[in-house]
């Protein structure tokens, strides 16, 4: 496998994601971990991310020179770039100029790394210091106009490092380089695919679990599905899948999840009808942080208890698995990504236990992208209905009702949103039979509706109206990350917003969301 030190989130998560796509198992671990404990994972080679410090900065993230020493492969990309050669003993300085975007590499000598590319390329640039002196024993590889060495290397060592970035895809060539470096330098193989992975997290599972007993936070979403076909794989029943009905969920959402968990799965499942105690707490709350640590912190309490419950026939119920993914935590900022990252939006799986609830956590996903996370699924076995449905946020429709949450704003919430989903799921099917893609060009990944917190004033047969506008969200994207509002054909708007007014009572209005991410999220809360 391959390590890669993340030096600042946001460019981690995307050079793993990187190396995944050429067959090549991959893992994230923080840039502080030190060279035992690197020994100790066995990696064949490592990757040190970019990261928005100055490596003189005063709390800059430096590495333990001893992970240079191991003899294992490393290529440095930006601050990796920077930190390699300061940690060898080379220069970095201040530059006057910076480079941010495109530049062109001239290269200066034959490298390995570079192989099958040619000797000017273009490549993406986002910096301001520059290595200024390489490292004893170090050769510089190639140049650009402003920045002297571009990348450097000691092939002897198995030492690679470029200021660019090759992990994005305006670097022209960054996926060859990447590629010469993990086959050509380390020798790996790319043989890491799906059914692999299923063996091997199936494995890990069963190993850290042993006899215990484990629950699992079950929503019915692609997420939590796939660690429940994991579940059941590597412990059978040995888990409960939990559902949580929290009153917050889509129109028919939750017969549909028990009927799927009770006929087409051979597990352990509890319905948990919460409503009441959701309505009860969530009761004039508006404040979108509030409303996801309510919601957060209940769900856990709810688990504990049903936890308890399990364990008065005397075994002890120590995990619980869930469905966290790599973007959840990102978004969430500090948990697992070093605290580099920051809070953009609590995910409701990574709020703090309360008081009095424990469990150690089971997240097999935590390294993956959605659309990682449903080819999983598909080698699982799961059925494509499940595999293929839209992302549903855990706190569910609260966090699209703006302000408090009520009844009322509920029933109009869910009827709207269920004409959305109508519209758009058949939307999507007639692009899946025109082109055999499920997620083709102009196909929405995410769409509903959102209830925003005011009246408007309308005219409906003759009479005056004064009431609430839905605004219709529908995305396109791959893994949530970023997101792109959907073009969709002026007949299939007019349509929604058609049925939406004259279906829905309570609403006379329909508005586009016509906002990528960023500057906007793809929910509203
Ligand atoms: P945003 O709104 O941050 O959403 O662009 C990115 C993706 O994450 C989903 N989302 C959540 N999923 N728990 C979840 O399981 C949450 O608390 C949560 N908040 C947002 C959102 O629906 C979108 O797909």
């Amino acid at each position: 496998k391959v390590l890669v030190f993340d030096f600042g989130a946001q460019y981690g998560q995307l050079i793993a994601r990187r190396v995944r796509d050429l067959h090549v198992y991959s893992e994230i671990v923080p840039c502080d971990i030190t060279a035992d404990e690197v020994r100790a994972l066995e990696p064949s080679a490592i990757i040190l991310s970019g990261g928005p410090a100055s490596v003189y900065a005063e709390d800059a993230p430096s590495i333990d020179p001893g992970v240079l020493e191991l003899g294992i492969p490393v290529l440095g990309f930006c601050y990796g770039h920077q930190i390699m050669a300061v940690t060898l003993g080379g220069e970095v300085a201040h530059s006057e100029v910076g480079e941010y975007g495109p530049a062109t590499i001239e290269r200066e000598r034959e490298s390995a790394l570079f192989n099958a590319t040619p000797l000017t390329q273009t490549v993406w640039m986002s910096h301001r210091d520059a290595v200024s002196r390489v490292p004893e024993g170090f050769t510089v590889t190639s140049r650009t106009e402003v920045c002297p060495v571009a990348s450097m290397e000691c092939p002897e060592r198995k030492l690679y490092s470029t200021q660019f970035h090759p992990e994005v895809r305006h670097t022209e060539y960054g996926q060859q380089i990447l590629s010469n470096f993990l086959f050509d330098i380390c020798g790996l193989e790319p043989d890491w695919t799906m059914d692999n992975l299923v063996e091997s997290m199936t494995a890990q599972i069963r190993e850290r679990v042993g006899e215990d007993r484990v629950i699992l936070a079950l929503s019915g979403g692609v997420d939590s599905s796939v660690v429940a076909a994991l579940g059941a794989r590597a412990i059978g029943r040995q888990m409960t899948c939990v559902f949580i009905n929290h009153g917050l969920l889509r129109k028919g959402e939750p017969e549909q999840v028990e009927e799927v968990f009770t006929k087409q799965f051979d597990v352990d499942f509890v319905h948990v009808h919460a409503e009441e105690r959701y309505a009860a707490l969530l009761d004039g709350v508006t404040e979108p942080e509030e409303k996801r640590r309510i919601i957060g912190t209940q769900f856990w309490k709810e688990f504990f208890a049903v936890a308890q419950e399990l364990e008065r026939d005397g075994r002890p119920v120590k995990y619980l698995a869930q469905g966290t993914i790599y973007p959840d935590i990102i978004e969430s900022g500090a948990r697992k990504t070093g605290g580099k990252a920051s809070t953009i939006k609590s995910h409701h799986n990574l709020i703090p236990f309360p008081e009095g609830v424990h469990f150690d956590l089971i997240e097999p996903l935590d390294h993956f992208f959605k659309d990682e996370v449903r080819e999983l699924g598909l080698a699982l076995g799961l059925p494509e209905h499940i595999v293929y449905r839209q992302p549903f946020p855990g706190p569910g429709l609260a966090i699209r009702i703006i302000g408090a949450v009520s009844p009322e704003k509920l029933e109009i919430l869910k009827n709207a949103d269920a004409i959305v989903r109508e519209e758009l799921d058949a939307y999507n099917q007639r692009l899946f039979e025109a082109t055999g893609e499920r997620n083709s060009e102009h196909s929405c990944w995410q769409y509903f509706a959102v209830l925003p917190d005011i009246k408007s004033v309308g005219v409906m047969g003759d009479e005056r109206t004064y009431a609430r506008p839905v605004i219709l969200r529908a995305v396109e994207s791959s893994d949530a990350m970023t997101a792109d509002w959907a073009k969709l054909p002026y007949d299939v708007l007019a349509r929604i917003s058609g049925r939406i007014v004259a279906e829905v009572p309570g609403v006379n209005r329909v508005a586009y969301d016509i906002t990528s991410k960023p500057p906007a999220t793809i929910e509203w809360e």
